[in-house]
């Protein structure tokens, strides 16, 4: 931002309006060529797109034909040109954009620019999230993937549906059309979004702050949700008071995600297997939406994801909804295209997430698939009411063991110290354990670099132990559950090959310290609540080496919050 204002300074640009965009590099290198905004040929008109123009070589080699040239590699540079190209037949920016768009195949989220029409801006998407923030008495107009970009300028916002475009003049109000020219009524939305929440709060990283406010997140998750009265507790989620009948008579329950989301549904789906016994599959979203699967209106499926944006997850519940699918949303960012793509929802409410990484929703998703999987044992009478009143009280006391083990901090910070040679881990668990260690191998691949895989423990004897010498740092996530006897095995066998072991462990485990080489301690819990204790150390590892590796921890390389494009 500063470089900039300081490119504006020195160039004496005086403007009320401008277009930028962080590009995800798809079509051509990271290079200044290939870099947004685009320009038409003859310069008049710019563009910024986040997205994928499927079609954009045939359309390319058309315009050729016509004359034009490309300074890029990319299809968003196509894009402008050929809206510069229906410009010629309509001489209108909207009407321009309409033609073009209706020509193209893929995904987008674009705000155009026309010189010669300054203080008019369109802005159109398909696929891509889009939102327009409208300042008081239409004064200015600002146009974001999402509402945290913006929100400290205005709370009012029109969420972009499929296949609209908005036509934007400050001063006047915004039109909004449909591809078909249909007009379409703004709908202004007020958006209710904690700024405090928005900045670092003294942490050095957005990911320290969000792992350190997972015990303030999980009592917003839980508010109004897990009610205890009389030293009786329930949960009320009207999601399950709603749709009762539909959820429980569900044939299947198919939960879609991606990365970090997909590592809570896997604890999902052991919960409400455990305490609902319904069958449930986690599915890879990329993969779900592309492979015919077995779907009907008699399955419930549920999408997790901390946007609401990505668009594999997004895809995959548009092909559910093609099946007649009952689709529940488990979603972080209100008013996402996601949680308006569903039949009902849940949202975690651990407020905006900025680090890539992705902590405080992870533990977020886990408690709302908890209450999930509470209430609909409970509905389903298949949950005996002690274990309900006994996960319901553990659950309860969730928030302050977090910040117990948060409060080893600066223990697992010199840790790290110990690991940074490290170019491999092998990350090992059981139970509702093997998730874990499935997010603690993708939380050190994602901010430090290394390489690093999740194992069911005993799958190592298949493999990976292959892999096993004095180099390579194993990770057990090892606290108590009826197979801990069989962990402390792998564990001996592991240490019959001198591999390095670190241990999550249960206070007052006596065993496991006589085995492994460092030990970090949680408090005791049920072990169907432990995923929420014993993720913690392995995110404030993964976050301790990459700082000790002097990376980018909120912006690692490569990787982007929400991946809004295929
Ligand atoms: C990746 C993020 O782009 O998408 C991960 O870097 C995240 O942190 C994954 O887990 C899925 O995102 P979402 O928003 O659908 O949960």
């Amino acid at each position: 931002m500063e470089q900039l204002r300081q490119v504006c300074d020195s160039n004496h640009v005086e403007s009320c309006q401008g277009i930028a965009h962080t590009r995800w590099a798809t079509h051509g290198v990271p290079s200044a060529a290939n870099a947004h905004p685009h320009v038409s040929q003859g310069g008049d008109i710019a563009l910024v797109h986040n997205g994928i123009i499927e079609n954009y070589q045939n359309i390319r080699q058309q315009l050729a034909g016509k004359g034009y040239t490309f300074k890029s590699e990319t299809d968003t540079e196509v894009l402008v040109q050929l809206i510069d190209y229906c410009y010629r037949s309509t001489n209108d920016l909207v009407e321009a954009v309409r033609l073009a768009l209706n020509k193209v195949v893929g995904a987008y989220a674009i705000a155009v620019v026309d010189r010669r029409q300054p203080g008019r801006m369109v802005a159109a998407r398909k696929s891509s999230p889009l939102v327009v923030g409208v300042g008081k008495d239409n004064s200015e107009y600002l146009i974001a993937s999402d509402a945290s970009p913006i929100v400290e300028h205005t709370s009012q916002m029109v969420y972009l549906d499929d296949g609209e475009i908005a036509d934007i003049t400050v001063g006047k109000d915004i039109v909004i059309t449909t591809l078909e020219s249909m007009p379409v009524e703004p709908h202004i939305k007020t958006v209710d979004l904690d700024i405090s929440k928005l900045t670092r709060g003294g942490y050095e990283h957005f990911m320290l702050k969000e792992i350190h406010d997972q015990p303030q997140c999980l009592r917003d998750s839980m508010r109004g949700r897990l009610i205890t009265q009389d030293g009786k507790g329930r949960v009320v989620l009207s999601a399950v008071q709603q749709h009762r009948e539909r959820l429980l008579q569900a044939r299947d329950i198919i939960i879609v995600a991606c990365g970090t989301s997909w590592h809570a549904g896997l604890i999902g789906k052991q919960l409400i297997e455990q305490l609902c016994r319904k069958r449930v599959q986690v599915e890879y979203a990329s993969e779900f939406r592309y492979r015919d699967p077995v779907i009907g209106p008699d399955d419930v499926v549920i999408a997790i994801s901390q946007s609401g944006e990505t668009a594999d997850t997004l895809a995959a519940v548009q092909l559910a909804r093609q099946h007649g699918a009952f689709i529940m949303g488990i979603v972080n960012t209100v008013g996402s295209s996601i949680a308006r793509a569903t039949d009902t929802g849940i949202y975690i409410h651990v407020g905006p997430e900025i680090g890539v990484a992705s902590t405080k929703a992870f533990t977020g998703q886990v408690t709302v698939l908890t209450l999930l999987a509470l209430a609909l044992g409970h509905e389903n009478g298949t949950l005996d009411e002690a274990l309900y009143q006994d996960i319901i009280a553990e659950l309860d006391t969730i928030p302050d063991k977090m910040s117990k083990v948060l409060q080893q901090d600066d223990k697992i910070a010199r840790m790290a110290l110990t690991f940074t040679y490290a170019s491999n881990f092998i990350y090992l668990g059981r139970g509702y354990n093997y998730p874990v260690a499935l997010e603690g191998a993708l939380k050190l691949k994602e901010i430090s670099y290394i390489h690093a895989e999740g194992y069911p423990a005993a799958e190592m004897k298949h493999g990976p132990i292959a892999l096993v010498d004095e180099n390579m740092p194993i990770v057990f996530v090892a606290t108590h559950h009826q197979l801990h006897n069989k962990i402390i095995s792998n564990m001996k066998e592991v240490k019959a090959r001198n591999g390095r072991i670190l241990a999550i462990i249960t206070e007052g485990d006596n065993e496991v310290p006589a085995i492994a080489d460092d030990v970090i301690e949680v408090p005791p819990t049920h072990y169907a609540l432990a995923p929420l204790l014993s993720v913690i150390p392995l995110q404030l590892l993964a976050y301790h080496v990459a700082v000790a590796k002097h990376l980018n921890v909120d912006m690692p390389r490569n990787l982007a919050k929400s991946v809004t494009v295929e």
